[in-house]
């Protein structure tokens, strides 16, 4: 498995494992959830993408339950703060909305180390743009917990580029990824200048929903489907590993995060890899995807 650096010192594995939906799983034992991490790093895959908020703020916590110090070790964590809904810790809140104040970021960082039981957060991402940012304060609390050791490299999450250079403008660290929603079913983002935009910095951008969270297995997308699976056959991997390699063939070092529960899928998600996908099956690909032929 390729590994991206993130920032001098911090790598990841190419293919990154989502942690969104680690709580609706029927089973959230600790032994269960380090049998889905075992069956990750087997394929080289070490990084683990968390948030707050994932699972009603109960996932770092089942996360956390998991993690032997042998175990945490061996992996990167990634998360995320800012949403804050009527849920979990934040049930008093009268509204869904977002906090990228310094207070906020700083309790955040804390309830998500212990949550984890870690002394550190690898990546830190801002999860959404937040249009009451004052980007002096959040790219200051950014800057803070770097400097005190909790936080080894920050990012954001769904930024468009021109929030993205408001909280950069505003920062001595350089953000390190943004993760953007991005696969077969969402791909704007190869064309309305958010991969642009990072690919001209050299940033690699991680991907949510590579397989359009599950919505690439809907019957309506048959004929992107066959497409994927007779690719699949000539190289021996399934439909799914398709869809992955095609993000993973585009020049841009995008970083999928899947995040199937299904042990036996888990256990796949790295035949992604072991494809290398050229320029015309790509194209094949994505015409599917958009419906036509490019002009
Ligand atoms: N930054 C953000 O705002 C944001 C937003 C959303 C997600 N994320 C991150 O991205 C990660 C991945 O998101 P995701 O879970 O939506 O990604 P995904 O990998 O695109 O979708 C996973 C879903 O697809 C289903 N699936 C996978 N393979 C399948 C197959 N062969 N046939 C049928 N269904 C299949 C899975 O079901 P099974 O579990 O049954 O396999 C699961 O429900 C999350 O865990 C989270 O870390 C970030």
């Amino acid at each position: 498995m390729d590994r991206i650096q993130i920032t001098p010192g911090l790598d990841f594995s190419r293919i990154v494992y989502g942690m969104w939906r680690l709580g609706d799983d029927d089973n959230t034992a600790p032994e269960h959830v380090q049998a889905k991490i075992s069956a990750c790093l087997d394929q080289g895959i070490t990084t683990m993408d968390q948030a707050d908020i994932y699972g009603g703020y109960m996932a770092e916590e089942i996360l956390g339950n998991a993690l032997t110090p042998d175990l945490r070790n061996k992996i990167e964590i990634v998360t995320k703060c800012d949403i804050v809904a009527p849920a979990g810790r934040y049930d008093k809140a009268r509204v869904k909305h977002y906090d990228t104040s310094r207070a906020h970021i700083l309790a955040s960082v804390e309830h998500s180390l212990r949550l984890m039981k870690t002394d550190r957060i690898d990546l830190l991402l801002i999860h959404r743009p937040d249009p009451f940012m004052d980007h002096h304060e959040t790219g200051a609390a950014l800057d803070e917990v770097v400097a005190a050791g909790k936080v080894r490299a920050v990012g954001v999450s769904n930024f468009r580029p021109w929030d993205w250079t408001l909280l950069q403008s505003a920062m001595k660290t350089p953000l390190s990824t943004n993760q953007i929603e991005l696969s077969l079913m969402t791909h704007d983002a190869f064309t309305n200048g958010d991969i642009a935009f990072l690919q001209e910095r050299g940033i690699p951008p991680m991907a949510w929903s590579p397989l359009g969270g599950g919505t690439l297995f809907a019957s309506s997308r048959e004929d992107l489907r066959k497409e994927l699976k007779k690719v699949g056959e000539e190289h021996g991997v399934d439909a799914a590993a398709v869809a992955v390699a095609w993000l993973l063939a585009h020049p841009a070092r995008i970083l999928p995060v899947l995040g199937t529960n299904n042990l036996d899928r888990i256990a796949r998600i790295g035949d992604a890899a072991k494809l290398k996908m050229d320029r015309e099956t790509w194209f094949e690909i994505y015409t599917h995807a958009i419906g036509h032929e490019v002009a």
